[in-house]
This record gives structure tokens, sequence and C-alpha cells, in this order.
């Protein structure tokens, strides 16, 4: 998921960009246009009670000493978080929106009670919802079964490795008392919960490093001894100023290795919803070129829009193309109705600002009526 985000400044590519071309063509882009077909990232608030490294909203402990103050930048530090009334008030304009979709991430969006209110809003107004969590909220009380009660769509649950002590290393919780086993515990109650009933779809989503190719494959036999429906892997994208970035970016040189597992998990899903082949090929063109490039049709500003904490909407959650938003361009759900804030968008937009992230917004968009099970795997 993702998830995401805007994060450190960004660069400006010193090259030209290169065209990378069109989308892959996805399964639903041959229907017919649709009333409905927006979806929105939304990031609903901004703690969250692990301290990945890598996350796209920083690091909470830097953050301390000097909070990010540029527009656009994300943090864990919830200071311009917007209240409960805000939220719940452009919920309910979704109603009469071309919104069709609604994904809440974060930050951690279960670790916030009003959240469940928040999703009942959305429901009500007619938008699918799918949650990317980090899987630990639905081990506590009651909150599996509201999520199935609320009618859910979908339940993404972040994991990292299919060996505990890994994962725990590359995704820590700031307690350190939780970790691997409650993500797993909270995805079996969640499957619990739900019985034999329709919904939500449950799956679990990987971050790709370039030392544990081997994961996407380890996550995926893991996923399906668990019995979630789907599984997406997905590049990490690091700023190329970011202490991390040439330990765990993945370079050219990658790309053998992590093709191979990416065939045999396309092969041997083991009964998984996988994002499909064309989401394959741009994983692997993603970590094949270097960031930066130009994308003809991007759905980015026309059918994904990435709503932050404070209310900011941006055309995708790219911090490149965040970066390169004109003032005169920025927007606020606060005081709007959904309506009103995408009437005047485009077919598609033509997008200079190609990064790896770009891989990662295909399930969301494209994808995601197959990982919801809306069409033939
Ligand atoms: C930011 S999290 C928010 C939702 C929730 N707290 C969670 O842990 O899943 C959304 C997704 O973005 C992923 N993510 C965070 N930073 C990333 C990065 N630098 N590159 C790729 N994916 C990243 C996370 O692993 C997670 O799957």
């Amino acid at each position: 998921m993702a998830p995401r985000r805007a994060r450190r400044p960004s660069r400006t590519p010193s090259a030209p960009p290169r065209p990378v071309g069109r989308p892959p063509v996805w399964p639903d882009e041959t229907r017919p246009p649709r009333e409905r077909d927006i979806t929105l990232l939304w990031a609903l608030r901004s703690p969250c009670s692990f301290g990945c490294p890598h996350c796209y909203f920083g690091e909470l402990d830097l953050d301390k000493a000097g909070p990010p103050k540029e527009v656009g930048m994300l943090s864990h530090i919830p200071v311009r978080d917007l209240d409960h009334a805000a939220l719940e008030a452009f919920a309910r304009s979704l109603a009469d929106s071309p919104v069709e979709r609604v994904v809440l991430a974060g930050g951690e969006p279960l670790d916030w009670l009003p959240t469940l209110s928040v999703i009942k809003t959305i429901k009500d107004a007619g938008c699918e919802v799918v949650i990317a969590t980090n899987g630990v909220p639905l081990t506590r009380p009651g909150i599996a079964r509201r999520l199935v009660e609320l009618g859910v769509d979908g339940v993404s649950v972040s994991l990292d490795s299919a060996d505990a002590a890994v994962n725990d290393r590359l995704r820590p919780s700031r307690s350190g008392r939780v970790g691997h086993r409650e993500v797993l515990a909270g995805i079996r109650t969640l499957l619990e919960g739900r019985g034999d009933g329709a919904g939500p779809r449950v799956g679990i989503y990987t971050v790709v490093i370039r030392e544990r190719p081997q994961e996407i494959t380890d996550v995926a036999r893991l996923a399906a001894e668990v019995g979630v429906d789907y599984y997406v892997p997905q590049p990490i994208s690091l700023p190329p100023d970011h202490k991390l970035f040439a330990e765990r970016c993945h370079t050219a040189a990658d790309v053998p290795a992590v093709e191979e597992q990416l065939l045999r998990l396309q092969q041997d899903p083991g009964g998984l919803t996988l994002p499909g082949t064309a989401y394959i090929r741009q994983f692997l063109a993603s970590i094949a070129t270097q960031d930066s490039g130009r994308i003809e049709h991007c759905f980015g500003g026309a059918q994904l829009f990435f709503v932050q904490p404070d209310g900011s909407v941006w055309d995708c959650p790219s911090d490149r193309r965040i970066a390169a938003t004109p003032p005169a361009a920025r927007r606020t759900i606060v005081g709007t109705e959904a309506r009103t804030l995408f009437a005047d968008r485009p077919v598609c937009t033509d997008c200079s600002h190609f990064s790896r992230d770009c891989v990662n917004m295909g399930p969301l968009v494209l994808g995601m009526p197959r990982l919801l099970g809306r069409e033939g795997t």
C-alpha cells in the first residue's frame, strides 16, 4: 500500500525526462467510462505505532527535533491533522461525487477510534472502502467485527518479511512489544470475524528491498497459509538522499533476482489474487530504469487523488509530483464538497515525474477490482 505521503524534498531531474510511455493496459481500461471512477488515497491520520525507517511519513525522532514546515511534506507528528468534524463533513459530501473508492491509510488509520465513524459515513455515501493498516489494531476487541459489520471492502495489511525477526527489524513497533506475531494474529482475527461472509477481502502488502528479493515468494507462501485473498509485493521507493537509499533501493543489477521471484510467484500464486501481469512488468521496468521519466496518459489527477491528514489534496502521492504542484493549484477538502473539488478533472494527465512510487499506485486504482474479486483473476 499504501500506501503514502510526500516526504523529504524531492529533486528535479537534471536531464530532460525520458518518456516511460503509456502505463500498461490494465484489465479494466477497456471498460466503458463509469460515472464514479475516482480513487481517493486518504491519509487520515499522521501517527503510527510503528517506526519504519523507510516510511513515507519520515522518522518521528528526526521530526521531533525539527518538524517539516514545507507544504506537502508528511510527518508522524499530527499538529496539522484535521479534526473529526472536518473529516466527517468531507466524507458526507462523497455521496454526490465521482469518487468510487476511498483507500484509508496514514499513519495508522485504525489506531484512532473515530476512523470507524468516518468509514461508516464513506460507506453510506456509496463508496468502496479499503483500509491500509499495520494489522495490530485488528487484534483489539471489536475492531475486526466492526469492519465486517460496516461492509468494508478490503483490508491491506503490511508485512515485509516471512521471517519474524527480519520483519520486526524492517518494521519495528515503537513500543517494541508488538510485531510479526500480532500482525498475523490481527489478520487471523479478521478472517475469523468475517467467517463465510462476503467481506472484507484481506490482503498482504510487502515492501521489497534489494537485499531480500526472496520475500516476494516467502511472504506469498505465508499469506496463502494464513488464508488471505490477495498479495501485493511493491518496490521500496526512497529519495536518493535518504540514508537507506543505497542499502535498500534496487538498481538495474537487481532485476534478474527480482524477476525470478516475480515469475515464480506468477507461476504458483498459491491461490492468492495478484495485481496482474502488467503490474509485474511495471515493477521490473521501474527498478531497471532509474527514477525519472514521463508517463503519458497517467491516471494521477484524473482517476487518482491523494488527501493528506491536513486536508490538502494532490493529484498523486508521489513526492515529486507534489513538489512540482504550483501554489495556485493547491487545494483542500476543508470547506468544500467532493463534487466541486473533482468537477474539472482531465481524462488523464501527462506527467513528467515518474518514479518507483508510480508502480505502487496501479494496484490502488486499476488493479483494485481484481484484488477485491470484482473480476476474474
Ligand atoms: C505508510 S503505510 C500506512 C498504513 C499503515 N500504517 C501500514 O503500516 O500499512 C502504507 C503502505 O506504504 C508502505 N510504505 C511506506 N513507506 C514506503 C516506501 N518508502 N516505499 C514503499 N512503500 C512504502 C507501507 O509498507 C505500507 O504498506
